[in-house]
């Protein structure tokens, strides 16, 4: 590779969320990105947003990572140097409700992915993990050597045997992987052009928040505020999506310069701090000048009280860590919302 050269990346589940986003993050860390989705969480209106962005079209394939022989055609048509490997279902509740098919997906691409990287002789991998294999955690922060709790969902299962994998590929094959373990991404890019897509009624938090500040739902339910914490809602530790997508250029950086032949390591990736469900709100309020109808419910099942992450190692080893905090994210996200009501 001379010098002027771009590794081209697979972007596997790269119209997604944090796939969209990290796609930026790799053409401004000067990667070529490939896209290969099958836009079965995604909506095809993020090229048109990537475009507006980058200044030029994103390559993107349509067809399930969980094909052979598409990502094999894709490694093949564009000689693809480096994986980064997204594609995957993530609703914890659906999880539960088709554990089948999130058996199928979730290990079935991966193993698809491996397999085809192993014939191409192509070693360079990074994994989107989740804080989820933590569970309820003894003690915050949790670092990397915080004991991996048995899955409370399916979802979360797949994630730990994922990592089970890759550690044992890693043993045995040239296979240079990280694990990202992800806490909870938010916001959008400041551009308010790409962001969240919820198909349906949105499960996660901040989309829940900005469709109701935008008057698309009457009302917010904060699951539970009897929690052991200082204001009894939940705490997690949510990072803005473009410093989650920056720490996979890190990452992919990092095992691409490293003289050894094989490789396995996780990394957590978050802000580093703890904000309370109230704590969101009223930062969304206050630096977006708009009411939010929220009232306090029951509890969700299967939440866990607190979470957040120390990024110490990340920081150490990768040379990343976060820059943007709570407020821009809030404020990006709802920059995005308004695109979207607008569009
Ligand atoms: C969950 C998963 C995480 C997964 C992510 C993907 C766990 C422990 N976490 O994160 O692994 O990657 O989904 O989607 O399994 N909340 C409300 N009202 C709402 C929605 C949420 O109060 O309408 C609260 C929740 O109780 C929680 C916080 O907001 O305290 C964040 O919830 P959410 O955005 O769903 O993320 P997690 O459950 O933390």
């Amino acid at each position: 590779m001379s010098l002027t050269d771009k590794m081209r990346v697979l972007v596997t589940g790269g119209a997604g969320f944090i796939g969209s986003h990290t796609v930026i993050a790799l053409e401004e860390g000067g990667f070529n990105p490939v896209i290969l989705d099958n836009f079965s969480n995604s909506n095809k209106s993020v090229l048109n947003g990537l475009k507006s962005i980058l200044g030029h079209e994103v390559v993107c394939v349509e067809g399930d990572s969980t094909n052979k022989e598409t990502v094999r055609n894709v490694f093949d048509q564009y000689a693809i140097e480096g994986v980064i490997h997204f594609a995957a279902s993530k609703a914890v509740g659906e999880s539960m409700q088709e554990p089948l098919m999130y058996y199928r997906n979730n290990l079935g691409s991966l193993l698809t992915v491996l397999e085809v990287m192993e014939e191409k002789k192509v070693g360079l991998l990074i994994f989107s993990s989740s804080c989820t294999v933590y569970g309820e955690p003894e003690n915050t922060p949790v670092t990397e050597n915080t004991p991996i709790k048995p899955a409370a969902s399916v979802y979360g299962n797949t994630k730990q045997i994922c990592e089970e994998i890759l550690h044992d590929v890693a043993a045995a094959k040239p296979f240079k992987i990280i694990s990202l373990r992800y806490f909870n991404p938010v916001g959008a890019h400041t551009s308010g052009l790409i962001g969240e897509f919820p198909i349906g009624v949105p499960n996660n938090l901040v989309p829940f928040v900005t469709q109701t500040a935008a008057g698309l739902r009457e009302k917010i339910t904060v699951f539970g505020n009897d929690y052991p914490t200082p204001d009894g809602t939940c705490i997690r530790d949510y990072i803005h999506v473009m410093d989650l997508a920056e720490a996979h250029t890190a990452a992919l950086s990092y095992i691409a310069g490293l003289r050894t032949s094989s490789f396995y390591d996780v990394f957590n990736v978050g802000a580093g701090r703890g904000n309370s469900v109230l704590e969101l709100l009223n930062t969304f309020e206050k630096v977006n000048n708009q009411p939010v109808n929220y009232q306090i419910g029951a509890r969700r099942e299967g939440d866990i009280s607190s979470i957040w992450g120390n990024v110490e190692k990340a920081k150490q080893v990768l040379g990343w860590e976060a820059k943007r905090n709570l407020a821009t994210a809030l404020k990006d996200a709802w920059r995005w919302q308004q695109h979207l009501s607008e569009s």
